[in-house]
């Protein structure tokens, strides 16, 4: 993705605060490079595009910096780190075909480089190659966490296609839908190492809690950028979910505030995916004088502190500290 200097600030946060498992990081990127060298030339094709696309890695440092807050010292960490990065992978590709998303990471989706069908199928392919990478060291507890999280995941985005094109969505389907397809994966990342030894599966309750609350946070945030940040920095297009007929949390805290009239025109861009019965900057400004902006801020913050006091319970040290500030920093992130 084309570097500026808010994604440059980004990327030095990030290394900042996954500073301790940078090298690990690193050899989840080597564990892709041997995945896909022997996969089906189409798969390794595109999964190598959208894998080398520049994603911020945050789930696959999840995995790491827990492992080694449980003291954990095998290898289970770099694999798991790479299979949720897969799972992420695989959604957000079938999400951009869903959503009919040219632009990801600042680059051409690759249902716009290779079409619906095939992405479809590379997606279809990472999913079940996670499951694979679970039995081949027969990590069912691991493979129940993440088939749970994946289903509920996939609830979610039928869910929020349900709800598509309608302005009438309540807030707490909104927040079912965000934390089905959202959290879970951050949720399940954050526990999954709490498994690879007995004496540390008594935390798993905690760490699914504590990725849970992370993983809201983190889906406000970036509805909230949807609506403030530059179409350079994010490297998607911006006021792209009202397109693609979603109503998130802005809108739905905003539409009490507004005229009968213009719900109406703002039910028209949901429905039928264009600004013409209003401007994209009349509402832009209706949503940045109204105060909704600050009040979304405002409940990702708490969902951060609540991730926080999940994280009371954690083994002290530098990596519980830096779990919490990775939580802080997700809040202030451009993209
Ligand atoms: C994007 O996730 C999808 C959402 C859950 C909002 P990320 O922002 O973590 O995506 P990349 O991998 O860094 O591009
Ligand atoms: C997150 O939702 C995608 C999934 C977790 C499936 P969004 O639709 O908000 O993600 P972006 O904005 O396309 O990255
Ligand atoms: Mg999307
Ligand atoms: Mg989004």
């Amino acid at each position: 993705m084309k570097a500026t200097v808010s994604s440059l600030r980004q990327a030095r946060q990030i290394r900042q605060v996954f500073g301790p498992v940078l090298e690990r990081l690193e050899e989840v990127d080597g564990f892709f490079v041997r995945e896909f060298e022997r996969a089906q030339p189409m798969v390794r094709d595109v999964a190598t595009y959208v894998l080398g696309s520049g994603g911020k890695r945050l789930r696959p440092a999840f995995v790491l910096l827990v492992s080694r807050m449980l003291g954990y010292t095998g290898e289970r960490d770099v694999r798991y780190g790479a299979v949720v990065e897969m799972i992420h992978t695989a959604t957000l590709i079938h999400d951009d075909i869903i959503d009919e998303s040219d632009l990801r990471r600042g680059q051409p989706t690759a249902n716009n480089t290779w079409g619906n069908q095939t992405t479809v199928l590379v997606g279809d392919w990472l999913y079940t190659r996670t499951m694979d990478l679970c039995l081949e060291l027969g990590d069912v507890d691991v493979m129940r966490l993440l088939t749970s999280a994946t289903l509920r995941m996939t609830e979610g985005e039928i869910l929020a296609d349900q709800v598509r094109g309608r302005l009438d969505v309540d807030e707490s389907t909104y927040m079912d839908i965000t934390q089905r397809k959202t959290a879970e994966l951050f949720s399940a990342a954050c526990a999954i190492p709490a498994l690879f030894q007995p004496a540390t599966l008594h935390l798993t309750e905690r760490l699914l809690e504590f990725g849970r609350n992370v993983g809201i946070s983190f889906q406000l945030v970036d509805d909230l950028l949807d609506f403030t940040a530059a179409r350079s920095d994010l490297g998607k297009p911006v006021m792209a979910d009202l397109r693609e007929g979603r109503a998130t949390l802005p809108i739905i805290l905003l539409l009490p505030k507004l005229s009968r009239h213009n719900r109406e025109r703002l039910g028209e861009v949901v429905s039928r995916g264009v600004f013409d019965a209003i401007s994209e900057d009349e509402v832009l400004d209706m949503v940045r004088t109204s105060g909704v902006l600050d009040e979304v801020r405002r409940r990702a913050q708490e969902f951060a502190s609540r991730a926080a006091e999940q994280a009371d319970a954690f083994p002290r040290g530098f990596e519980r500290d830096a779990l919490i500030q990775a939580s802080e920093m997700l809040l202030d992130r451009g993209v």
